[in-house]
């Protein structure tokens, strides 16, 4: 096979609703990645379930994470795109690495604390390692780089972290035997907040659907959410400084730059004095010219979940190639008798 460049993976969790930030955050970059770099993504389902879940709306919510790739422009011939379930590696790796991350790690996640709140002694045993998982995704391939959005900065230093330790533990010094991954964060778009709060991200969870544009809402429901999307008093700033101040404004100029591909300071200078009536128009058409062909391709893409099926075992099949040399030298190193 021809050299692809390094190694990439990344995951989104089939829980529904992907929105605006999933896209500009983590999708759009995916597909960009594509050209210089040999790519695994992954619908991370054994993640979906550290929560509550339904089963059917389980697999229907993994189906439209296949359709949201493929829709966003990845290309699952020259990549690969497969559900977390299907290789078996994740799960055994990640049994591993419970053994080798230390519990004073994994309780400095704020990713954690701020899903649990008060209610920590109720959530899953699974939802606490939840990290060891996502460095057994992304080890099992020994991939080098990780297309995330800002939020998971810290999981990704715990991967490191994992790694290190296992090949101080288990390997001669000379010869580590896993890479320490990096992170690959955008800095446009990398974190989108939501359009109710402009110090929350944009997330599934927040119970108000004001607060996020879906990937498969139509036009007039992506023009009404913005149309209604919390502003302040003042007209458009014009500045850069104004932004830490003005939390809501930052974000619509943040989504407006991404997506427009230009830096911030030209929006700022485009619509600086301008009232937000006007500004919020033209995000709006921006918005709706990116997402609703997305929207369009995925839903054309459910009405086959045969084919959707076939592309999942068919990238399975070609992730477990890549696992499968890497966890036989795992079990060795380990010392297990296998
Ligand atoms: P999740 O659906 O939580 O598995 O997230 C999938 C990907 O989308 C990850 O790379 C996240 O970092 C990214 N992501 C999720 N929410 C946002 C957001 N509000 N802004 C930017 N990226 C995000
Ligand atoms: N934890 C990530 C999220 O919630 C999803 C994820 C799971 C992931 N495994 C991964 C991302 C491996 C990158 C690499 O967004």
């Amino acid at each position: 096979m021809a050299d692809k460049g390094p190694r990439i993976f990344s995951g989104i969790q089939p829980t529904g609703g992907l929105h605006l930030g999933n896209y500009l955050g983590a999708l759009r970059n995916f597909v960009e990645l594509q050209a210089t770099h040999e790519c695994i993504y992954c619908v991370v389902d054994l993640h979906a379930i550290t929560a509550p879940h339904d089963p059917s709306e389980l697999r229907q919510n993994t189906y439209e994470a296949v359709a949201a790739f493929l829709a966003a422009g990845v290309d699952a011939r020259a990549h690969i795109i497969f559900n977390q379930a299907r290789v078996a590696a994740h799960s055994e790796l990640a049994w591993v690495f419970n053994c080798v991350a230390r519990y004073g790690w994994l309780d400095r996640m704020t990713q954690f604390k701020e899903k649990v709140g008060k209610h920590r002694a109720k959530a899953s045993v699974g939802l606490w390692v939840y990290p060891n998982l996502m460095a057994a995704d992304i080890l099992a391939y020994k991939a080098q780089k990780v297309p995330v959005g800002d939020d998971q900065r810290q999981h990704l230093e715990l991967v490191r972290d994992i790694a290190q330790k296992f090949n101080h533990d288990f390997c001669p010094k000379d010869e580590p035997f896993f890479p320490l991954p990096e992170p690959l964060i955008l800095k446009s778009g990398g974190r989108v907040m939501s359009l109710r709060d402009g110090t929350r991200k944009m997330s599934k969870s927040e119970p108000s659907s004001m607060s996020r544009i879906l990937l498969t809402d139509d036009a007039d429901a992506i023009a009404q959410k913005i149309r209604k999307a919390k502003t302040d008093a003042l007209p458009c700033p014009a500045e850069r400084d104004e932004l830490p101040q003005r939390p809501e404004a930052a974000n619509l100029i943040g989504i407006f730059a991404a997506l427009a591909n230009k830096p911030q300071e030209t929006v700022l200078a485009d619509y600086g004095g301008k009232p937000f009536s006007a500004f919020k128009a033209d995000l709006a058409a921006l918005t709706i010219s990116t997402i609703t062909p997305i929207g369009a391709e995925m839903a054309r893409l459910l009405g086959d979940v045969t084919h959707l099926e076939q592309i999942m075992s068919d990238g399975a099949a070609r992730a477990q190639a890549i696992a499968r040399p890497i966890m036989k030298k795992v079990k060795e190193l380990v010392g297990f008798a296998v």
